[in-house]
């Protein structure tokens, strides 16, 4: 089987430069630690909340806390990295000052499950950032993105801008790649919404869902921890919606810099479609480091009717 460090080894020099696949292999290690802490972390009271509050007004988790301090740790002995940036931290932190890579993140998504036992994930970006302002740059520009999902098993998926791998953590702690080349079926009858928001969405999010409920077959998902909806899409295909609020058009739950950004890339990669309404995600240009953003993501031919149906109600407006 090919082990992660022989994927980045036969892409050195061409996708992939000498200084980003050592920022790789930290990364790699440090979801490693984190599917570690997290495997024990009702032995080791890493369980409940801090009374501490994030940029976002959220309550952090222990979890939370360690994850970012061990991802930030992967980005300091990363030569190459010149900036972090978290959820969890209310600005970018510099890291190397000749670095020429940010390192963009999600220590820990969903972690509202963490007690659940449930699955939860690390969401990563890599762009080219010599200085702090490079870091707001738009999702197409990312040289690299991935995420690992902590469930029964850990998964580590990457895209390096081209194609999706899916690598599986051993027992040994070496991830193996067991799908190669990992695409989305562009069809699907599977969606992923947060229903009690029903009240909060646009007509184009109603028809879609009304739509969908009326025709046979279709099936609803909802983790609430966006790694795991997204590993089922990449899986077994589907939709994943956290739409807008129908009276701020451009709102939204997700943060685009490292959640909708890191998994539009991979959704793309794979041969999915992510939008954010009118828009597709990739091409927002960001604003601010913790700016929110709609996120529609997905089963290419389900997106398409929703970007179609956005597409008119605008024309309609004019
Ligand atoms: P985070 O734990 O990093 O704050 O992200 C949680 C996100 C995402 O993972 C998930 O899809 C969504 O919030 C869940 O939202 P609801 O609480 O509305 O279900
Ligand atoms: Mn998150
Ligand atoms: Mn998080």
């Amino acid at each position: 089987m090919t082990t992660f460090e022989a994927y980045l080894d036969s892409h050195t020099g061409t996708l992939l430069t000498e200084e980003l696949v050592v920022v790789l292999r930290n990364i790699s290690e440090a979801t490693r630690q984190i599917s570690d802490k997290l495997r024990s972390s009702s032995l080791s009271g890493l369980t409940g909340t801090t009374d501490a509050i994030n940029v976002q007004g959220e309550t952090q988790k222990p979890l939370d806390l360690v994850s970012n301090e061990i991802m930030l740790e992967a980005c300091r002995t990363s030569p190459s990295v010149s900036f972090a940036v978290s959820e969890e931290l209310d600005v970018e932190v510099p890291i190397h000052a000749d670095g020429k890579y940010a390192v963009i993140f999600d220590p820990l998504d969903g972690s509202s499950n963490l007690d659940v036992n449930v699955t939860v994930g690390t969401i990563f970006s890599i762009v080219e950032a010599s200085a702090a302002t490079h870091v707001l740059k738009c999702g197409r520009k990312q040289l690299v993105s991935g995420y690992a999902a902590y469930g029964p098993q850990t998964h580590l998926v990457l895209t390096i801008g081209k194609g999706v791998q899916i690598f599986t953590l051993s027992g040994q702690g070496d991830y193996l790649l067991t799908t190669a080349d990992a695409r989305i079926a562009s069809e699907t009858k599977e969606f992923a919404i947060n229903a009690a928001r029903r009240p909060s969405w646009d007509e184009v999010i109603v028809a879609y869902i009304d739509a969908a409920t009326d025709t046979p077959g279709y099936n609803m998902r909802w983790v609430g921890s966006m790694v795991a909806d997204t590993h089922r899409i990449f899986n077994r295909g589907g939709i994943f919606l956290y739409p807008a609020d129908r009276n701020k058009p451009t709102s939204g739950r997700l943060r685009l810099l490292y959640e909708a950004n890191p998994i539009g890339f991979l959704v793309e990669a794979a041969g999915g479609a992510a939008i954010a309404g009118n828009t597709p995600i990739l091409d927002i240009e960001p604003t601010s480091l913790h700016q929110r953003v709609p996120v529609i993501f997905g089963s290419r031919n389900e997106v398409a009717k929703i970007s179609e149906a956005y597409k008119v109600q605008s024309l309609e407006a004019v």
